[in-house]
């Protein structure tokens, strides 16, 4: 059975004491559920609270995620972070290919391959994000854009190594805006993406790939999201940054 996942992006937000009470609310509240199993908790916080995180983590109430990584292994790359120091850390995953960075800061397909390949091989789970602007939604173009995304980012990896990721389906449009997609829409993106997977990959690995949703998702859109077939959780921002809200969508 896939995992189902709940990963908070806080994105660029919040001081030391500020990532210390949000951390330290959110475990309090993690000690008092009874999540299942398959459910798995992430935070991905800035890169100066990773070591805070992994402490409150402690191995056991939720992974720790960093929001970028180089794609380059090591050397004179001024201002970057490899996946190496990520896992000598014990960090447990990243997000790779966010809209944000595709958009300001140029990453590209071909760069968020290198990023998959360097996580991979210092063994941290990618969370590969994929999704369309409006543009390309109300140009009917989003299952080529989401189609290009996903062959170019990792279509290169061999089925064991494909079955590492999770993928974020992130239609752009939906991102802190307000506008979350229906849950038909949702729905309907994640079975297009696992049919791309099973074509590539069989049906048997394209199973065992978990594909969260993200853009405006909160507690009172969650449960209808993640009641779909195909949407294994959530790739959250904005209510992320709150322990009420992000529990209540880990608890939807
Ligand atoms: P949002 O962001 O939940 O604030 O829309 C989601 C994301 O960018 O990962």
């Amino acid at each position: 059975m896939r995992k189902h996942i709940i990963a908070g992006n806080w994105k660029m937000n919040k001081n030391f004491s500020e990532a210390d009470d949000l951390l330290n609310d959110l475990m309090e509240q993690l000690e008092n559920v009874k999540l299942p199993r398959e459910t798995q908790v992430i935070v991905c916080p800035p890169f100066p609270f990773l070591e805070m995180a992994s402490d409150y983590a402690n191995d056991s109430y939720f992974l720790v995620g960093a929001q970028n990584v180089s794609d380059k292994e090591s050397g004179a790359y001024t201002g970057e972070v490899s996946a190496e120091m990520l896992a000598s850390c014990e960090i447990d995953c990243c997000i790779v290919g966010h809209s944000e960075r595709r958009s300001y800061y140029g990453e590209t397909n071909a760069i968020v391959a290198a990023k998959v390949d360097q996580l991979l091989k210092h063994d941290l789970m990618p969370i590969m994000c994929c999704g369309e602007v409006l543009a390309e939604r109300e140009a009917n173009r989003q299952f080529d854009v989401v189609k290009s995304q996903i062959e170019e980012g990792l279509f290169h990896l061999s089925a064991d190594d494909i079955k590492r990721v999770v993928i974020a389906y992130e239609p752009v449009w939906a991102i802190g805006t307000g506008r979350t997609a229906t849950p038909e829409q949702a729905q309907e993106m994640h079975h297009y993406i696992r049919t791309l997977l099973a074509e590539k990959y069989g049906s048997a690995v394209a199973d065992e790939i978990s594909i969260l949703y993200g853009g405006s998702c909160k507690p009172s859109n969650a449960k209808e999201l993640f009641a779909n077939p195909d949407v294994d959780g959530g790739l959250i921002g904005g209510a992320s940054l709150k322990a009420d809200d992000f529990m209540g969508i880990v608890t939807a």
